[in-house]
């Protein structure tokens, strides 16, 4: 399998953000000002994946991280549920092939027991087929909660004591993040989320800690890869500190 290098891309703008997550919210409230059903707004919530996607190279970003379904939103109607399962099943199998070409490699985050197993199958065979990829890197956050990923991280340290795998002296912040989710994978530097709601509904807790926050009334639907490079512009505007003192 071809490996395609994660050398800067030509012409790409350095905003010094490699890592953007974005909580992609509206898709309802996009659909509803349309008088059409929530589930139109989530397929076009996920052409707007496509085109961000495509876009991120060219704006510096090397890491792309999206929540997709919440541990939350199973409490939405079996409808809503089942249509969006289906949108995943479907950008997996129709996205394959771009993806692959296109340097991306994809990889999920979230509890998986809880997911269909043909969707399970899908996830685990794009995640295989563009392990080799490294121009970017999508993590898809489907039946992600932060506080589900770190009781599940726990609960595996946990397991670790008990059969003597690990001592006391091993129970560390690296020993809790190589058990996350996200293990391999940098902390992101900017959280977007989109539709004006300004709260992180459960959403990589322990790994934003030092991310800086956007917030934008734009709809996700609406959120153009124009409008991506504007967040990303003012994120460079930004002092981070990390707690140290200016000098
Ligand atoms: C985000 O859009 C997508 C998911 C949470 C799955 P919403 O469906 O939450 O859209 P609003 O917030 O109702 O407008
Ligand atoms: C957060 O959006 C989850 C995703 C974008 C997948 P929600 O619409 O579920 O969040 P709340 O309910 O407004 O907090
Ligand atoms: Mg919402």
């Amino acid at each position: 399998m071809a490996v395609i290098e994660a050398t800067p891309d030509e012409g790409a703008v350095d905003f010094g953000v490699p890592h953007v997550a974005i909580i992609m919210d509206g898709n309802g409230r996009w659909a509803k000002n349309r008088g059409w059903p929530r589930l139109v707004g989530h397929r076009r919530g996920a052409e707007r994946v496509k085109q961000i996607v495509r876009a991120c190279p060219d704006l510096g970003v090397r890491w792309l991280t999206v929540y997709a379904f919440s541990t939350e939103n199973w409490k939405r109607s079996t409808e809503e549920v089942l249509g969006l399962m289906g949108i995943f099943a479907r950008y997996i199998q129709k996205e394959a092939d771009a993806l692959s070409a296109e340097g991306v490699r994809m990889r999920f985050i979230g509890g998986r027991e809880r997911l269909e197993p043909k969707l399970q199958a899908l996830m685990a065979g794009i995640e295989a087929r563009t392990s080799a990829n490294t121009r970017l890197n999508l993590t898809v956050a489907i039946n992600y909660g932060g506080r589900d990923e770190l009781t599940r991280a726990s609960a595996c340290l946990a397991r670790d004591l008990a059969a003597g795998l690990i001592c006391e002296a091993d129970l560390t912040q690296g020993a809790l993040e190589a058990r996350l989710d996200t293990a391999g994978i940098p902390d992101p530097d900017l959280v977007i989320r989109t539709s004006g709601e300004t709260r992180t509904s459960n959403f990589l807790p322990w790994q934003a800690a030092y991310a800086e926050y956007e917030f934008t009334e734009t709809l996700w639907p609406d959120f153009s890869a124009e409008a991506l490079a504007e967040v990303l512009a003012r994120f460079g505007q930004r002092d981070r500190r990390f707690g140290g003192a200016k000098a």
